[in-house]
């Protein structure tokens, strides 16, 4: 099963991603995780992204689409992706239509977090995760079960996004709703979306997602 889950920063999209790569053993294709390591790896095209992430724009079509192009071909998506922040402009979903076609694989759903933007900032202004396994929290609504410990592997450090902040929140709400929104009546014409409440609890939200997906 191949599907897209979309929504504002902060949606919940790699929250619930995670879920479904633990219980459907599906993959989870994050650009902002494979940005943020490229970032990470200090390579020119790295630096170019690490300026335009922190002022909470996009990074160019040119580069994702090459990025999802290289990844989606390998050998550990045959049994199913979820793209979580990929497409988020026309231009994306046209090639990533594209490149489907050429690769004879089937979107099966893409599935629109609605969530209001009054919440986000707060969503996204608890968050953290752990260094060592990447695991996310929330200083409210997803606690360490431990103070200090990470529940998945019992790391104990800790670490906050660098765009994380109230300004380039306020940025990346923008380009979501400038550039990625007009997604939705696209993939609204091609019979292929659905909504799901991401205002909703997290156990919740999975449980609406689920609902769509259907039975393992
Ligand atoms: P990216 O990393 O994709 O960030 P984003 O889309 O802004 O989404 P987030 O990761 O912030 O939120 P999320 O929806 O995954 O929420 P989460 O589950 O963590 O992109 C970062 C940047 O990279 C972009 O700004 C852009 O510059 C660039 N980029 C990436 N892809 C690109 C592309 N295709 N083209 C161009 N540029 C690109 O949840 C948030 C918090 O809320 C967590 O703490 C969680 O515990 C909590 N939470 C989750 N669900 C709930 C709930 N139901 N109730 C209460 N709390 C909840």
């Amino acid at each position: 099963m191949n599907l897209i889950l979309m929504g504002p920063p902060g949606a919940g999209k790699g929250t619930q991603a995670k879920r479904l790569e633990d219980g459907r053993g599906l993959i989870q294709l994050s650009t902002g995780d494979m940005l943020r390591a490229t970032v990470e790896s200090g390579s020119e095209v790295g630096q170019q992204a690490k300026a335009i992430m922190e002022r909470g724009e996009l990074v160019s079509d040119e580069i994702m689409i090459a990025m999802i192009r290289d990844r989606i071909q390998q050998p550990d998506c045959e049994n199913g992706f979820i793209l979580d922040g990929f497409p988020r402009t026309i231009a994306q979903a046209e090639a990533l239509d594209e490149m489907l076609t050429k690769m004879d694989v089937r979107l099966d759903h893409v599935i629109e977090m609605k969530v209001d933007d009054g919440i986000l900032v707060d969503r996204i202004s608890g968050r953290f995760s752990c260094t060592s396994c990447g695991t996310g929290y929330h200083d409210r609504f997803q606690k360490l079960q431990k103070e200090g410990v990470c529940d998945n592997c019992g790391g104990t450090e800790f670490t906050r996004r660098k765009d994380d902040n109230a300004e380039t929140v306020s940025s990346r709400l923008e380009a979501y709703h400038a550039q990625t929104a007009p997604l939705l009546p696209y993939y609204k014409e091609h019979g292929a979306l659905k909504s799901v409440d991401g205002m909703a609890d997290i156990d919740e939200v999975t449980r609406q997602i689920e609902a769509v997906l259907g039975a393992v």
